[in-house]
């Protein structure tokens, strides 16, 4: 028997006639066909801002990502904007936690001053700031705990008054990443009756219970210090629930959404994709940058391909933005096609 299925065939010359590498044959030709192009103008770039002068920190475990105090930052925000990144999403480090986060909303809190400076120095750059207490709170979990739980509406108040917060400060966009319920409904509300309701807000709506977030542990030293996040972020095995919070966020009022992780969670971003008309944005974390730093640190594999290639297949599942701590690289990378 034929290896190929005659039947099938119009004919004897489709035989010779199909011959898809026609379209692979040329760097021209490739780039013509071309399905999937990575584009600087839908990358953030995450930023973490710590307590402290005169800090330029790597985080040991994501080589080529920093802690900065506000005083440096200045600089780092205009070499940012100039490299053509548009936009970044802040983080803070804050040197004193308690159990209610206050420094999470506080006018003056290390975010806040960021954001003001960063505005001041480069204020062509977006600013979106991620709002979630793990940062602040003593115990690390996400919101206000109670005999060992996590309570899920007092969280909504603190998140809300931190979103405004940084709204007052000058954040152009506000990133709920807490996963409790209810939370992206709390804060348009507030937001709202303060008059900033032409502030978008870029919901962490499916976000997994995931080993990947190790490294940013580290970096925004946010370990919870009893239990997981399990009670409160997706489970893994779960696809069909991040529809349900994707359609949840949109009910209340999220501009877009988004998936995190990325790499493993490719067929969530490209169902959330044909799902949704808003924009879908996808969080390529920190344990998917260190592992490819790790690897071709060992000489192991090859970086940019690795990371291009890894970049590519979080746009061609759907995502219309990627968050990324490549976005550096990625500069050089296209420039050197
Ligand atoms: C805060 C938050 C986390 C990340 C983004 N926002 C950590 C977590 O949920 O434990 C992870 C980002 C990354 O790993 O790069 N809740």
């Amino acid at each position: 028997m034929d290896v190929v299925d005659r039947r099938v065939l119009p004919n004897d010359f489709a035989m010779t006639a199909w011959r898809p590498r026609r379209l692979r044959a040329s760097q021209v030709m490739r780039d013509l066909v071309c399905e999937t192009r990575l584009d600087l103008k839908s990358i953030v770039y995450p930023l973490f801002i710590a307590e402290g002068h005169g800090i330029r920190n790597e985080v040991s475990s994501m080589p080529g990502v920093y802690q900065w105090s506000p005083d440096r930052l200045a600089g780092e925000a205009r070499e940012i904007a100039s490299m053509g990144i548009p936009a970044v999403l802040l983080f803070g480090v804050p040197d004193r936690k308690d159990d209610l986060a206050s420094e999470a909303y506080r006018s003056d809190g290390i975010v806040q001053r960021a954001i003001a400076t960063i505005k001041e120095a480069a204020p062509q750059l977006m600013v979106v700031t991620d709002v979630c207490l793990c940062e602040y709170t003593s115990h690390g979990h996400c919101g206000v705990v109670e005999n060992g739980q996590v309570l899920n509406d007092p969280t909504l108040e603190l998140l809300s008054r931190t979103a405004l917060s940084h709204v007052e400060a000058g954040a152009d966009m506000v990133a709920p990443s807490d996963m409790m319920d209810g939370r992206v409904g709390a804060i348009r509300r507030t937001l709202d009756s303060a008059g900033h309701e032409m502030v978008p807000i870029m919901a962490y709506s499916a976000k997994y219970a995931s080993a990947f977030y190790g490294p940013f542990r580290e970096a925004a030293d946010s370990a919870p210090q009893f239990g997981d996040r399990r009670g409160y972020q997706m489970s893994p095995t779960n696809a069909r629930e991040a529809l349900r919070e994707v359609e949840l966020d949109i009910q209340e009022g999220a501009d877009m959404v988004m998936v995190k992780p990325a790499l493993a969670y490719l067929d969530v971003i490209a169902r959330v994709r044909d799902a949704v008309k808003l924009p879908v944005a996808a969080y390529n974390v920190s344990g998917e940058y260190s592992m490819v730093k790790a690897a071709a640190k060992m000489g192991w594999m090859d970086e940019k391909r690795t990371a291009l290639e890894i970049l590519t297949a979080i746009k061609r599942a759907g995502a219309d933005i990627i968050i990324t701590y490549f976005a550096k690289d990625l500069v050089r990378w296209l420039q050197e096609g």
